[in-house]
């Protein structure tokens, strides 16, 4: 790792999964754990920076010195990665955001009803948060970094992705059985919008978390 290179430097890091409730006592979800989010900010925090957590859903300690901020929807994320957004340096979205929610909150939660076909969920889509703060940044130079995680054809989707998005930097990791969900280690290659191409080979996630870290230094000069 390297020395206090984000010491100045505000980071807003994105960690976990959005609960999108049915009900109460209900929701849809995804299996992220969070631990991902935690490595960069327990790393950012060591190169002295000043961070922002965004913590969706997890049960992880907070990292020390870090300002974690907890939430629940992916409405509830975008309202907390906009406010901190504002004076960041940096902004990586780690977090699984789920693209749909429930249309419909019941206040009660939902009985089954004898003799009855269960009815249908309806979805609406989810504001996508890393486009958004991605077009216009809320500070000329802000680097803002997503992730993306590919079943197939990785890096064609990731580069499609990068560009549709429109971020900094896509860290880009090959999903399926046993790989990255709730894992302590990842593999991934992180894609840069001027063409840049790191791989980091399988380790822990606090490696993955300091090259990320290496690239947005290196961009914030
Ligand atoms: O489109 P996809 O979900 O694969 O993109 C993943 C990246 O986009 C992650 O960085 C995630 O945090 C972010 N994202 C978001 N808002 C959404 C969906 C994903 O910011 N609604």
């Amino acid at each position: 790792a390297a020395g206090p290179d984000l010491a100045g430097r505000h980071v807003v890091i994105s960690a976990g999964g959005t609960r999108e409730p049915l009900d109460p006592v209900r929701f849809l979800g995804n299996r992220s754990s969070g631990k991902q989010g935690y490595a960069l900010a327990r790393t950012a925090a060591a190169r002295g920076a000043r961070v922002t957590l965004i913590a969706a859903n997890t049960s992880l300690p907070d990292p020390a010195g870090a300002d974690v901020v907890p939430v629940g929807t992916a409405v509830e994320l975008r309202e907390a990665v906009l406010r901190a957004a504002a004076d960041a340096d940096a902004v990586v979205m780690a977090a699984a955001v789920a693209d749909f929610r429930p249309a419909v909150y019941a206040a009660g939660k939902i009985k089954k009803k004898d003799d009855q076909e269960p009815e249908p969920i309806t979805l609406v889509r989810n504001p996508d948060i890393l486009a958004e703060i991605s077009a216009p940044r809320a500070r000329p130079g802000q680097v803002v970094v997503g992730f993306a995680a590919e079943t197939d054809d990785v890096l064609a989707n990731g580069r499609a992705k990068l560009k549709r998005k429109g971020c900094d930097f896509l860290v880009v990791n090959e999903v399926g059985e046993r790989k990255t969900f709730g894992a302590e280690e990842n593999e991934a290659v992180v894609l840069g919008a001027d063409g840049s191409e790191t791989p980091v080979p399988h380790g822990p996630k606090e490696a993955l978390a300091d090259t990320v870290w290496d690239l947005v230094a290196e961009r914030l000069g």
